[in-house]
């Protein structure tokens, strides 16, 4: 729309009420259906065409370099964490997501996932509506919300990748589905026969089932409400498993194992130290059953985790046995 020459560069956005405020350059003429011309300060960006949300708060340059310069975007909904000293502040912060992000109807406070079902403590800081919003990622729309179930926009092109290695026939299970994005990321392509997307949270599951209900390939995907502990000791082994709980699912590795088939393929998340990654690989393999029947045939850093430590994907092939 800028280079349509209807704004003036190097100035926020406002909001007023419903509306939006936006700075038209001199002399522009716009639709009258975008609404009636008003004379406003707009707050000016400190370099021009800056893609920072930072600039557009009135603070000095010490405070604004102590806010985090990303925000995740989940449909709708912007997230963002803050250091504790600024959180008295957070209305400011939340307004200039609100202008800065044109998708955004919701800006939540993220103070992290918790509890065994990973729900995010999530505070509203500007915007209105629910947090239940749809997220488009990699050509699909899910189901999701913030508060009631897991879920990352980081990991899409991790969805991806994993969707892209099932071959022809292959059964699945997604393990720790959360809201399903690596089950509905793999049936989409049509190539595995079944995925069966598995999760404890009843709110992970209610979503996935809406988001399949938009599916054509819906018969593909079998979503089960358990924990890992009742279904895995009943579990046939299958062609490719994902497991995603980072930060415990070490522990159900050998049961993990065997729900995998002779030359069957695992893909396993962790939280690892910077400087752990060789011993968590001989930790995990040897949880599995040993470098007799795993190989480690990938490893990769997803995203940085913690200052000190990132996610990464651990892709393990099992023997022929
Ligand atoms: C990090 S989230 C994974 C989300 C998902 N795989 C994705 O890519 O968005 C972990 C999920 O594991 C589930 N979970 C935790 N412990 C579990 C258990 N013992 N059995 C089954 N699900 C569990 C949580 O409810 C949560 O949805």
């Amino acid at each position: 729309m800028v280079d349509a020459g209807f704004f003036e560069g190097g100035f926020g956005i406002l909001r007023e009420g419903e509306s939006l405020v936006l700075p038209l350059a001199a002399g522009a003429k716009p639709p009258p259906a975008w609404g009636e011309i008003v004379q406003r300060d707009f707050p000016s960006f400190e370099t021009s065409g800056s893609t920072d949300y930072r600039d557009m708060l009135r603070w000095t340059p010490e405070d604004r370099a102590r806010l985090p310069r990303s925000f995740d975007v989940v449909g709708d909904i912007v997230l963002v964490r803050l250091p504790s000293e600024l959180e008295d502040r957070r209305e400011e912060v939340g307004e200039a997501l609100l202008a800065f992000v044109p998708s955004a109807r919701l800006v939540g406070l993220d103070r992290g996932v918790q509890g065994p079902e990973r729900r995010r403590a999530v505070e509203r800081i500007a915007g209105k509506g629910p947090w239940s919003t749809r997220h488009r990622e990699n050509g699909l729309a899910f189901d999701v919300d913030v508060a009631r179930a897991y879920f990352s926009p980081r990991l899409a092109r991790e969805h991806e990748r994993v969707a892209a290695q099932v071959t022809e026939g292959d059964r699945v299970y997604d393990l720790c589905c959360g809201v399903g994005p690596f089950a509905v990321t793999i049936a989409r392509d049509r190539r595995a026969k079944v995925v069966t997307a598995v999760d404890a949270n009843p709110a992970a599951i209610e979503l996935l089932r809406g988001t399949l209900r938009r599916c054509s390939f819906r018969d593909r995907v079998e979503p089960v409400e358990s924990r890992l502990e009742e279904f895995l000791p009943r579990a046939e082994p299958r062609e490719r498993v994902v497991l995603n709980l980072p930060l415990e699912g070490i522990k159900y590795l050998p049961s993990v194992a065997r729900a995998v088939s002779p030359l069957g393929c695992l893909y396993y998340y962790e939280v690892v130290g910077r400087a752990d990654a060789e011993t968590r690989t001989e930790a995990i393999v040897s949880a599995l059953g040993g470098s007799a029947a795993w190989r480690v045939a990938d490893r990769h850093v997803v995203h940085p985790y913690s200052p000190a430590s990132d996610l990464v994907a651990f892709v393990l092939a099992r023997s022929g046995d």
